[in-house]
């Protein structure tokens, strides 16, 4: 059967489905144009029966429409909140994701994040590389702030937000809050965590870490009034996604100094970033959205996206089904699979 792939993956990482039988082709939907690319290229295969996209690409009704044959849209990511998962479940289409195997990496780069920032090292970097370094003095600069001891409060207590919460806890003695819309108690979480309400997070953490997913409910979650309501030493970590965050009033909050710093690896509209918060230099670490960016992640990522494709096809459950796709829905093409979680 045919399977599209919008962008470039680790080509092995496929090879479970060329061996499989299936027909696997390779699209080129990336660059500034990529909706209409995508759509473009599209055109070309209505007769695909799964689609291999990215973050990057969107997947709406008219996507889903231009693939009338079309049983699984397998994105290569945690998050996907690029698909629209209500359209897809209408159409029959089965919607997966690649949870679990990017937790590990994720939690690092969030913990990266606040340590760098905390401890200002790309300002040392950058100080060291212009020369600046005049020798150790106690009144150093830049003076950092400590971690140790002090209170993380994560939002969005799942995976990445646990592992995260063990790092900081068991690593660095911190004092774990979290805020979550699941249903886990704090005792069924394998690290102490008190469970707080939203509020009282903001307000009293040292350093805030948002793990939870982009939705309606969740856009802007940190705006203006919440940023207000932060401590003025606490940073604020992002590895979630961008349209968490009001990006310009962030970039007031760091300029005006309501925060102390931020570590962002994801934007509200990416690639782009506002150019205020590119122009705020000190207390701000900004990276290219690399969570899950090390190679034999983005490889297991690749791999278990397949793993999901050849699944459905072979008329399996998949592997990793998201959203309304819990309950027993029929796949198209497939009349009597029954898809649940
Ligand atoms: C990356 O942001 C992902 O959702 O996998």
């Amino acid at each position: 059967m045919k399977v599209l792939v919008t962008r470039p993956v680790f080509d092995e990482e496929l090879g479970v489905l060329s061996a499989s039988g299936h027909d696997v082709v390779r699209l080129d939907c990336a660059g500034a144009d990529a909706a209409a690319r995508l759509r473009r290229e599209l055109a070309d295969h209505p007769d695909a029966r799964a689609l291999l996209t990215q973050l990057t690409d969107r997947v709406d009704a008219e996507v889903l429409t231009a693939l009338p044959r079309l049983a699984v849209v397998a994105n290569i990511a945690a998050g996907y909140d690029n698909i629209d998962v209500a359209a897809a479940d209408e159409a029959g289409v089965v919607v997966t994701n690649t949870p679990g195997v990017l937790v590990e990496a994720t939690a690092d780069l969030a913990i990266a994040l606040m340590l760098a920032v905390a401890r200002r090292v790309v300002e040392g970097d950058a100080m060291m590389r212009e020369g600046a370094f005049r020798g150790w003095e106690l009144l150093q600069h830049p003076m950092g702030v400590d971690v140790s001891g002090r209170r993380l409060g994560i939002v969005g207590m799942g995976q990445i937000g646990t592992a995260v919460a063990k790092r900081a806890h068991y690593g660095f003695g911190m004092e774990v809050v979290y805020s979550s819309s699941g249903r886990k108690a704090a005792p069924e979480l394998d690290v102490p965590a008190l469970r707080v309400d939203l509020d009282e997070l903001f307000e009293t953490s040292d350093v805030v870490s948002l793990h939870c997913p982009l939705t309606p409910d969740t856009r802007h979650l940190v705006d203006e009034a919440r940023l207000r309501k932060m401590k003025p030493s606490a940073i604020l970590v992002n590895t979630a996604r961008g349209p968490l965050v009001d990006e310009e009033a962030l970039a007031r909050a760091l300029s005006e100094k309501w925060i102390w710093g931020a570590g962002l690896d994801v934007f509200e509209h990416e690639p782009a970033v506002a150019p205020a918060l590119l122009a705020v230099r000190e207390r701000t670490v900004l990276t290219p959205h690399v969570g899950s960016a090390t190679d034999a992640v983005r490889r297991a990522m690749t791999a278990r996206a397949a793993a999901n494709v050849r699944a459905v096809l072979d008329g399996a459950v998949a592997v990793d089904p998201v959203g309304t796709h819990s309950r027993p829905s029929g796949v198209r093409g497939q009349a009597d699979e029954v898809v649940s979680r």
